[in-house]
């Protein structure tokens, strides 16, 4: 009995001393394989009388039983463990940041009109195009700039060299407006459109290039005013610097395309050096809009009488620049890589 103990004993504390799965197996050999210590002792019955037999054969079925329930234990302890260390070497740490990938990065313009286009989208736009290359009845006459009217000579265009067409002289178009007109002509009110595109202006310095991009809204509805106007154009600001509060300034101006026309204004003040906007007393110039003017309305085939209009127009350059503080407009186009990687976004897949 006592040598029986000790045997349990010891077959227990090695056990207890195993720290892997693979030892577990080679334990077991150690105990139960055929020269195993359990075997050896099993030998020894064989030498036994009937009630000697009777008394050991007890003892080791006990001491068998004890060491397969240790065993088992400690089996499956090693077991969770070895899960555990897997789980920790292959986490996937899902919240971790995208990494970047090399293959260059999205202009700064790219990623604006996207969110343009998302924001204006939600609030019920459709994307509308136009050529870059027009004629003057669709850049300036259709839109209430009859011939000799003053803003046309503010527009700085290039025309191009080829002869008139029955819509008078090809030029690049000097504003996203026209796209208004081809809008209203290809479609039935009520309607809300919005386009993104260049338009082309002869006039270079810093705060000029002779492309640039603007966005161009427009809604065509019963029973839409100003009201609507500085409506859509606060909550488009608010969700464009993602600012819960803001306000705007709306000042008297002259389009021809528009009667009553406004300059708008946005609120912000300088905070540790960084531009705030949403607070403060200063404003900054931001948009042009106003009620669309009744001719415009019936060039586009829309009875003034029964619909009304509102646009606007964004220089996209501009709400990038305060945006992500782009500092001068030159570099918008002048494809430099450095530019692209200082002020350009990573591609996030
Ligand atoms: N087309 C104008 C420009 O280039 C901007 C603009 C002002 C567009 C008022 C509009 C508007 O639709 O209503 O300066």
């Amino acid at each position: 009995m006592v040598k029986i103990d000790k045997l349990l004993a010891s077959c227990l504390s090695e056990i207890e001393k195993c720290d892997s799965l693979k030892k577990i197996e080679s334990i077991k050999n150690v105990i139960f394989g055929k020269n195993g210590k359990i075997t050896q002792v099993m030998d020894e019955l064989r030498r036994l009388d009937k009630e000697g037999k009777r008394k050991l054969g007890a003892e080791i079925n006990f001491v068998k039983d004890e060491i397969t329930r240790h065993l088992d234990l400690k089996h499956s302890k090693l077991q969770s463990r070895e899960i555990n260390k897997r789980l920790e070497s292959e986490f996937v740490d899902v919240s971790a940041p995208a990494r970047p990938r090399s293959f260059g990065k999205i202009h700064p313009l790219t990623k604006v009109a996207e969110e343009i286009e998302n924001i204006l989208s939600y609030y019920g736009f459709v994307c509308a195009d136009g050529p870059d290359l027009e004629n003057e009845y669709y850049n300036f006459t259709a839109l209430n700039m009859p011939d000799h009217h003053p803003a046309r000579t503010m527009h700085d265009t290039f025309y191009i060299n080829v002869p008139s067409g029955e819509k008078g002289r090809y030029l690049l178009r000097t504003h996203t407006s026209p796209i208004q007109i081809h809008s209203m002509l290809a479609n039935t009110p009520p309607y809300r459109f919005f386009s993104i595109g260049r338009v082309y202006r002869s006039d270079s310095d810093a705060t000029h290039t002779p492309m640039f991009t603007q966005v161009e809204g427009l809604v065509v509805e019963k029973n839409v005013g100003f009201a609507h106007l500085k409506w859509i154009i606060t909550n488009f600001l608010k969700k464009f610097f993602a600012v819960k509060d803001l306000s705007i300034r709306l000042r008297p101006s002259f389009f021809p395309f528009t009667e009553p026309s406004a300059e708008v204004d946005l609120n912000y003040e300088i905070k540790n050096g960084e531009i705030v906007f949403g607070r403060g007393d200063k404003w900054l110039e931001i948009c042009g809009g106003g009620v669309v003017h009744p001719n415009v309305l019936r060039h586009g085939n829309v009875n003034p009488d029964k619909y009304q209009g509102i646009a606007f127009g964004f220089g996209v350059e501009r709400l990038t620049s305060l945006k992500y503080g782009v500092p001068d407009l030159r570099g918008y186009f002048e494809s430099d890589e450095r530019w692209r990687n200082a002020f350009g976004f990573h591609h996030v897949f």
